[in-house]
């Protein structure tokens, strides 16, 4: 949390009127096609704004998107939805729309469910930390506070009948890619892949509607945004995930550029505040069958070790074990929700639910 929000909230215990610093509300509006010119991109965190924008335009190559997952508290159910500026330039997909919402919803009943609606332009408003955006011409919008502590999805997808509303209630502070996004931290997970993780872990209110089928749970919700100016496939091999188990809730980046350079990031909150967040000191493996490291196309393992040392708080060691595959672009990429045990070693374990990833980096032309 950012002294902005400590001042403010000291000042309401004070009872003082002024809630917040002056601060101007920054409304940017991104077409629906790339502009041609040098993009600036911004790879370190600033005082404010650490859910806006990070690119000034939208060239051919620099995209950004805004990240949001639920995951049922019984595995079952799940939605990844992702807001794109450049979805072409993100995927090295030239057929996607410039500007997309995507929504995966995993049912019920293991069934998956993949809709997608493309966006005339996107509006984006950030208020101090938070920022809220409208994809507009898809029915989908967010609206984030300004210190971060509740983002709120409303839905009117008429293209593919999807309706209703996702709350997020953060439980674990943002943070930047090694520690506190403090003026200057840095915001990257390697040379070319910017992140800024605004709720690595909240309590997910779902109440949506998908062709008259209701999808109403309780879970955990997590967001964040990337942006760089090169298709992801072509930055590396990594897993990436977040796990809620017990009073822990973990975020893991382990990236492994095509330079050969591993990047691991490491975040654990504890009851809400956080234990550890540091780079260079977490792993994470595949476990069972199929689980080379680096990894393989199509060679997928049936779950995940993970060992984070932090220092004088101990070393965590979390098992993920896969109960689902929610989204699988063979040969390249895969999504799953899983079953997580893990503790502080010599101290209590416990049980919770994870939502993570893989990307298996590409060298080539893009297939
Ligand atoms: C970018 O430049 C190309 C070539 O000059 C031109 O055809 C295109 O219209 C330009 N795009 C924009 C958005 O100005
Ligand atoms: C877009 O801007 C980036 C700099 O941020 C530059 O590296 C890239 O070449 C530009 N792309 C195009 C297509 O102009
Ligand atoms: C799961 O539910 C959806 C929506 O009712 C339905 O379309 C689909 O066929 C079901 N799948 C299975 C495997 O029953
Ligand atoms: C996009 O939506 C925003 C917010 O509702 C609105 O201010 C803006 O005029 C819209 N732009 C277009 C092109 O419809
Ligand atoms: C391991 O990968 C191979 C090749 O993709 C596949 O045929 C096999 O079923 C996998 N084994 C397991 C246990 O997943
Ligand atoms: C994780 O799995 C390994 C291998 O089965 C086991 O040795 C270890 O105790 C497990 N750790 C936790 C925290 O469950």
């Amino acid at each position: 949390m950012h002294f902005t929000s400590l001042w403010a909230a000291a000042l309401c215990l004070l009872g003082v009127t002024i809630a917040w610093p002056v601060y101007t509300p920054t409304l940017k509006t991104f077409p629906s096609y790339p502009l041609n010119g040098t993009s600036t991109i911004q790879y370190a965190a600033k005082a404010l704004d650490f859910d806006g924008p990070k690119v000034d335009f939208f060239n051919a190559s620099a995209f950004q998107w805004w990240y949001f997952d639920v995951v049922s508290d019984d595995l079952k159910e799940s939605i990844v939805l992702i807001f794109f500026t450049n979805g072409p330039g993100a995927t090295g997909t030239n057929a996607l729309p410039f500007n997309i919402a995507e929504a995966n919803i995993q049912l019920s009943n293991g069934t998956l469910v993949a809709v997608g609606a493309a966006a005339t332009e996107l509006a984006i408003n950030t208020v101090l930390e938070g920022s809220s955006g409208v994809m507009n011409g898809t029915g989908y919008a967010w609206g984030g506070t300004p210190d971060l502590s509740y983002y709120g999805i409303t839905v009117d997808d008429k293209l593919n009948n999807l309706q209703g509303t996702i709350q997020i209630y953060s439980d674990a502070p943002s943070h930047a890619s090694c520690g506190p996004a403090t003026p200057g931290a840095s915001l990257l997970v390697s040379n070319q892949l910017g992140w800024a993780n605004s709720i690595p872990d909240g309590t997910a209110i779902v109440d949506l509607t998908y062709n008259g089928i209701p999808l109403k749970y309780t879970g955990r919700g997590y967001h964040d945004s990337n942006w760089g100016a090169i298709p992801m496939e072509i930055m590396g091999t990594y897993y990436w995930g977040h796990a809620r188990f017990g009073p822990y809730a973990i975020v893991w980046f382990d990236m492994l550029d095509l330079e050969g350079v591993e990047h691991q990031l490491g975040y654990l909150s504890e009851n809400g505040r956080i234990l550890a967040n540091s780079c260079g000191s977490l792993t994470v493996r595949g476990t069972g069958a199929n689980s080379t490291y680096p990894p393989s196309a199509n060679q997928s393992p049936t779950g995940f070790h993970i060992v984070y040392d932090m220092g004088h708080e101990g070393t965590l060691e979390v098992n993920v074990t896969n109960t689902e595959i929610i989204q699988i672009e063979p040969p390249l990429y895969m999504r799953w929700v899983g079953s997580v045990v893990g503790g502080i070693q010599g101290k209590e374990t416990y049980e919770g639910v994870s939502l993570y990833e893989w990307m298996i980096g590409y060298s080539g032309p893009l297939p």
